[in-house]
């Protein structure tokens, strides 16, 4: 089989990018002294390019005007072709730096608690594209969260309250339902519609304090108006689901948390009016600090994936 070329490289071309750049010189300053100057070349070695390349296409480039030069038409011509090359050889060298910075490299992230559910495998195709950028994922609570984003310790956070008094970027990136549950054996398991008001006298079991996940709870409380002291405090997601399981109480988690069907955990999403709660999930990044290319690159990746994402489910 004859090997095929892309149009134009067919044959060697006739003309190099050293000489295209001096002929391009040339026709913007009007003058081959003016050229060699901006090119810190001598004046003969930009004559002789200009001569080869003229003779080697066999066409007339330039024609003395005055004092200087001025293009032909299709000097012009070859000239506009230079740029165009240029432009796309900039790209290239633009390209290939990226490339570089993407080869190795750290990217930190931090992350409340609950997104441990679902954000390592958010992360998967990235990871699995830029083996060489190592990520560091620090899953903490949402007071710890605010507290690195403060220090500056890491590049993306994800969580759910961004805190207001910081210069961050937000991207909310996923809906994140909270939902009451009970153990699936409790009597308001049951019930086919509840008020919030109707759990107040069972035992409330909650995240630890700075937890967001709390947080949303006692703002709620308070809004409504409803006292509805914690029985007790557990310091993680899982802790406080095996505590509903075991019947010690009600709790308010994320969706996230449970499995597809609650059933299968011995747990249950009360139906209760006003539930779930619809809160987001953000990605937050400090805008008064540049972006390392690493995390650049995580967002958009996750910006195109997730709007796939919202198209196939839409
Ligand atoms: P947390 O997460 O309950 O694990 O702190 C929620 C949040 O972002 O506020």
């Amino acid at each position: 089989m004859k090997p095929r070329f892309p149009p134009g490289l067919e044959r060697a071309p006739r003309a190099s990018l050293v000489q295209l750049r001096s002929l391009e010189a040339v026709v913007r300053l009007g003058s081959v002294s003016r050229a060699a100057e901006a090119l810190h070349l001598a004046q003969p070695t930009v004559s002789t390019q200009l001569r080869e390349l003229s003779g080697s296409l066999g066409l007339t480039l330039l024609e003395p005007h005055g004092r200087g030069l001025v293009p032909t038409a299709v000097g012009e011509r070859l000239a506009e072709c230079a740029r165009a090359m240029g432009a796309c050889w900039q790209a290239f060298e633009d390209d290939a730096a990226a490339l570089q910075g993407l080869r190795q490299g750290r990217l930190r992230i931090a992350a409340v608690t609950t997104t441990e559910y679902f954000l390592p495998d958010l992360l998967g195709p990235f990871a699995r594209r830029y083996p060489g950028i190592q990520i560091e994922l620090a899953v903490e609570n949402r007071d710890a969260v605010v507290a690195r984003l403060r220090r500056g310790d890491d590049e993306l956070a994800a969580m759910m309250r961004p805190p207001s008094d910081l210069p961050l970027a937000r991207w909310p990136f996923l809906e994140n339902p909270l939902v009451l549950i009970a153990s699936s054996d409790h009597p308001l398991a049951q019930r086919k519609r509840l008020r919030l008001a109707d759990l107040l006298d069972q035992p409330v079991l909650v995240r630890e304090a700075g937890s967001g996940t709390r947080a949303v709870l006692d703002e709620v409380l308070a809004e409504q108006g409803l006292h509805w002291p914690p029985r007790m405090a557990l310091g993680s997601n899982e802790a406080v689901k095996h505590a509903v399981r075991a019947g010690l109480g009600l709790a308010l988690l994320s969706r996230h948390t449970l499995a597809a069907d609650p059933a299968t955990e011995g747990l249950a999403v009360l139906p209760v009016a006003g539930f779930p709660l619809k809160r987001q999930w953000v990605l937050v990044w400090r805008q008064d600090r540049p972006l390392s290319l690493p995390a650049r690159t995580l967002l958009d990746d996750l910006r195109q994936r997730l709007k796939v994402r919202a198209k196939a489910v839409a």
